[in-house]
């Protein structure tokens, strides 16, 4: 089994990876296989609603070499955790741009697999920032991994994170809960149970 922990930030090895790489820590020790990607630090391209991944869908048009990798690899995957840092309140541009276009061209990887949100601030802004990552999730079939606070750290630094121990201790909480539902989805499996077929079809746009 293998989760998949993206690194919205422009820092490798700031403060948003410190607190992945603690959650990438907990799983690995929980027998899980992990793999944290930086989405890298030069300008991202946004979704431009062409439309063309409706007629090639599992694939973005701009193949830039973070979407379209981003999506092989969640086929991959079992698991996700998105990090990001707080920018004004809100996850950064730059993992918005690539999960608008990961999401669009590439829903099907991700559906019915659970997912977990954190957050890296200096102060504030955190929980409107999770709730706007957490929306991936819920629209998409994902179950959504909780942990015994809210799934952020502190820092301007990473030696800050390395401080806040609350914060340290909800990522590893999280670990543990993405771990033991990874294992009951397999048990499941084992025994026969599989994920529901969703009704589609659908497509009501003009509800006022
Ligand atoms: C453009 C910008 C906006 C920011 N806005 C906020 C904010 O609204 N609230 C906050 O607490 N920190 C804010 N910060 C600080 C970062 O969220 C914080 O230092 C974060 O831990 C950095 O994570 P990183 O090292 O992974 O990039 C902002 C930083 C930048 C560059």
């Amino acid at each position: 089994m293998k989760v998949l922990l993206l690194n919205g930030s422009s820092h490798p090895n700031g403060c948003t990876h410190t607190a992945l790489h603690e959650i990438a820590l907990t799983l690995e020790s929980s027998g899980i296989q992990t793999e944290i990607l930086f989405l890298g630090n030069e300008p991202v391209r946004d979704c431009t609603a062409c439309g063309t991944c409706a007629r090639q869908p599992g694939r973005c048009a701009f193949d830039d070499d973070v979407v379209n990798r981003i999506i092989e690899k969640a086929c991959e995957a079992d698991g996700f955790v998105f990090g990001t840092p707080v920018y004004y309140a809100h996850p950064s541009g730059r993992i918005l741009s690539v999960l608008d276009r990961v999401f669009y061209a590439g829903k099907d990887a991700f559906v019915h697999k659970p997912a977990a949100a954190i957050a890296s601030a200096r102060r504030a802004g955190t929980t409107a920032t999770l709730d706007v990552l957490q929306k991936y999730f819920t629209i998409s079939q994902m179950p959504v991994v909780s942990s015994t606070y809210w799934t952020m750290v502190h820092g301007k630094e990473p030696a800050d994170v390395l401080k806040d121990e609350e914060g340290l201790q909800t990522m590893r909480n999280l670990a543990v809960n993405m771990a033991w539902l990874l294992r009951c989805i397999e048990a499941g499996k084992d025994v026969g149970i599989q994920p529901p077929q969703a009704e589609s079809g659908a497509r009501t746009n003009f509800i006022r």
